[in-house]
C-alpha cells in the first residue's frame, strides 16, 4: 500500500537535483549564468520540438498560467517571455529555487511555489491554462492531479499534459508479458495506471548519481482518454523517442516525425474545460 506522505518526502528529496541536469552535464552548460541556461533552453527546445505544438505560447500573452512539474524551468520562462503571468509549482525546493535564480538573471517575471500537485495550493478556477510535462505520474495519484489540475482551471480554459505511455514500442519490447495484462486489464474497464518496478523507472527518470525516481506510473491512451473525461474537449498525441545504440543513429528529427507518432514514448493531451 502507497504510503502518500512517504512518497511526497521521496519526491521532494529526489527532485531536488533539478530534473535535466543530466543532459545539462553532458553537453557541458551545467553553469548557473545566463549562457550556460540560455545554451540549455535551445538544446531543450531543439531536443522536444513537438513541445512548440503542444503548447500555445502565442496563445497565453496576459493569461495566468500554471505549469505544474518545473525541472530546469525552460517552459515555464519560454512560457513568462510569450507574455503569460506565470505561477510554477513543483514539490522540491531543487526546481522551486531554480526558477526563482533564472527568472532574476533574466529579468522575466513569474513566481515559483513550492506544493503538490494532489493539492494545488490555488482556489478553484484561478489558471487560465496548466501546463504539466512528465509530473502528474510521479505523484501516486494520477486521477487525484488530473482532478487538481480540473479544479484550478477557469471554465473553458486549457490544459496540455504529458504522462508516459504504457504502450510505446519501448513497453511492448521489453516487458511484453506485463503490457498485454495491463491493456487486458484497460480493456475490461480498469483505469487503473501501471506502476512500474525499478527497471521501468531507470528508464524513464534517474539522477546524474544514478538513484531512481521514487514513483513512476504509465498508462495506455484509452485509460488516459477516460480519466480526462471531466474536460469538454481532449486530443491526446504520441510523442518522443527513446535513445539507443543502433536505431539512436538515424537522425532525432526523423525518427520523432515517424516512430515518435505512431508509437511514442509519452503521450500529451490537450484538453480544454
Ligand atoms: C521528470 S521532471 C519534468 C520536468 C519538466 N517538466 C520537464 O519536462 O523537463 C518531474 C518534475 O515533477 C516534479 N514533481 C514530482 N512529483 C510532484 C508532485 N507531487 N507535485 C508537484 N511536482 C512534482 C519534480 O520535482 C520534477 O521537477
Amino acid at each position: 500500500m502507497l504510503d502518500q506522505t512517504i512518497l511526497d518526502a521521496d519526491n521532494r528529496q529526489f527532485w531536488q537535483h533539478v530534473c535535466g541536469t543530466k543532459a545539462a552535464k553532458l553537453y557541458g552548460f551545467d553553469g548557473d549564468d545566463a549562457q550556460s541556461i540560455g545554451n540549455f533552453d535551445r538544446w531543450f527546445f531543439d531536443y522536444y520540438p513537438y513541445l512548440r505544438r503542444f503548447i500555445p505560447f502565442n496563445q497565453l500573452a496576459g493569461r495566468r498560467v500554471l505549469e505544474i512539474g518545473l525541472g530546469y524551468g525552460s517552459v515555464s520562462e519560454a512560457l513568462s517571455r510569450a507574455g503569460a503571468i506565470l505561477t510554477g509549482l513543483d514539490i522540491s525546493p531543487g526546481p522551486v529555487n531554480w526558477l526563482r535564480h533564472r527568472l532574476s538573471l533574466s529579468g522575466t517575471p513569474g513566481e515559483a511555489v513550492e506544493g503538490s500537485a494532489l493539492a494545488i495550493p490555488f482556489p478553484d478556477e484561478s489558471f487560465d491554462y496548466v501546463v504539466t510535462i512528465g509530473c502528474l505520474h510521479h505523484t501516486g495519484d494520477l486521477m487525484k492531479s488530473i482532478s487538481e489540475v480540473h479544479r484550478v482551471l477557469r471554465k473553458g480554459a486549457g490544459a496540455t499534459i504529458m504522462v508516459y505511455s504504457a504502450t510505446s514500442h519501448l513497453r511492448w519490447l521489453k516487458y511484453p508479458t506485463d503490457t498485454f495484462r495491463y491493456v487486458r486489464s484497460v480493456a475490461s474497464g480498469s483505469d487503473k495506471p501501471l506502476p512500474l518496478g525499478k527497471d521501468g523507472r531507470a528508464e524513464f527518470d534517474a539522477d546524474p548519481d544514478g538513484n531512481i525516481a521514487p514513483e513512476v506510473v504509465v498508462v495506455s491512451k484509452t485509460a488516459l482518454a477516460r480519466m480526462l473525461r471531466p474536460f469538454s474537449v481532449q486530443k491526446i498525441h504520441r510523442a518522443n523517442v527513446p535513445d539507443h545504440p543502433i536505431i539512436g543513429r538515424i537522425p532525432r528529427a526523423w525518427r520523432l516525425e515517424s516512430e515518435g507518432r505512431i508509437f511514442g514514448t509519452d503521450l500529451y493531451a490537450i484538453v480544454k474545460k
